[in-house]
């Protein structure tokens, strides 16, 4: 029986349930391949900026941000070239605000949303949320973009995940220019992993008005607990987009320390190419050394099926190799609920030193 103050709520919010975020153990001890954090430390200048922010003893905290994260948004625009302005940039608390305010212009009892299954889990939820029709489209094993299936919804818009999570497939330009011609609505192409692929999208906005393209901080940047995203799109949606976001939706510590580690390209150039290293140095381990089915990554993460001794796999396999990393503090990310990811563990791109603990557990797993 719903409570007294359950039944006050709107129907579709008492009845739908929260996204589970990864863990966040607050001990240290960890080897905490999770959530796809960078494994290295933001740029320097990151922190110098939110401590120049909070000096005169916190002075300038007495004031409201700059309510459009206007510096943000043309430093944006500039180190994406291609001829975009301020016009084309949209900030967030996170890209996860930025996936939440798509929802919230385009999605709604009326407005189905589709997005691929499996993709990131928060879609449905931001959907459900607004009260919208959810429209899953499924993947088979091979993960191949299903172009026709996804053109054939009623879908005002559709999120689509490139690199795609949780198995790390990048999709081309090719392949997202073909869903465009066919698929009639807004393509919301959440690029969270692009620094770490072959190709973005970046190129078809000017020519594809339907294409908005979402970008975190939170992974190659290494500011995940700063909690900064972005979108580019056509102006037009940027302007709705405006009218429906929280008017301080990026706080000032954020602002700052985001433009500070987005003006250091250098840094993360290093880091992100050590993560690409270390990634397809694994990727070739897994597979090779350890005859496990991988997909091809282009993200900081690898989704691999965990073989046993006996050579078998399948969810029972993945979970015991779940638990036995848990047992020794290593998380990684199982994916219980849906057949095609539940006999695989995502493990997020560590340092090396992280990345051999894994190695040596997987080892003590087999007994070898
Ligand atoms: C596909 C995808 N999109 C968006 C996000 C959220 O990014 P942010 O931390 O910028 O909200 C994540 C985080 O894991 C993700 O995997």
């Amino acid at each position: 029986m719903p409570s007294e103050l359950q039944s006050l709520a709107l129907p579709h919010v008492a009845a739908m349930h929260a996204y589970t975020p990864g863990l966040q153990p607050t001990e240290s001890g960890w080897v905490k391949l999770n959530t796809n954090e960078c494994p290295y430390p933001p740029s320097p200048r990151a922190a110098a900026a939110i401590a120049a922010e909070l000096s005169d003893a916190g002075e300038k905290l007495r004031l409201y941000p700059n309510p459009k994260a206007a510096p943000l948004r043309q430093l944006v625009a500039r180190l994406h070239g291609h001829g975009l302005t301020e016009e084309n940039v949209l900030i967030g608390n996170g890209s996860d605000d930025v996936l939440n305010l798509l929802v919230r212009v385009f999605g709604g009892p009326d407005a189905p949303t589709s997005f691929t299954l499996p993709s990131y889990s928060l879609y449905p939820v931001l959907i459900a949320i607004q009260d919208g029709r959810s429209v899953p489209v499924p993947f088979d094993r091979s993960m191949k973009l299903p172009i026709d299936a996804l053109a054939a919804t009623p879908a005002r818009a559709c999120f689509l995940t490139s690199p795609n999570a949780p198995t790390g497939i990048g999709f081309s330009n090719t392949e997202i220019a073909a869903l465009l011609a066919r698929f009639p609505g807004v393509l919301v192409l959440d690029e969270t992993y692009a620094p770490f692929a072959r190709e973005n999208a970046v190129a078809l906005l000017n020519s594809h008005p339907r294409l908005v393209i979402t970008r975190s901080l939170s992974k190659a940047q290494g500011l995940a607990g700063l909690r900064v995203g972005y979108c580019l799109a056509n102006p037009e949606v940027i302007g709705l987009l405006d009218r429906v976001r929280d008017s301080y939706n990026v706080n000032r510590l954020s602002q700052a320390g985001a433009y500070a580690a987005l003006s250091d390209g250098g840094y993360y150039d290093a880091i992100i190419g050590k993560i690409i290293r270390t990634r397809d140095y694994w990727f070739g381990e897994l597979t090779g050394t350890r005859g496990w089915f991988t997909y091809e990554s282009q993200a900081n993460f690898l989704f691999t099926e965990p073989k046993n001794v006996r050579g078998e796999t399948g969810p029972a396999v993945a979970k015991s190799l779940y638990d036995f990393f848990f047992a020794r503090r290593i998380l990684v990310r199982a994916f219980p609920s849906h057949p095609l990811t539940a006999s695989f563990l995502r493990i997020s791109v560590g340092t090396d030193e992280e990345m051999l603990v894994v190695n040596e557990a997987i080892d003590a797993w087999l007994g070898v």
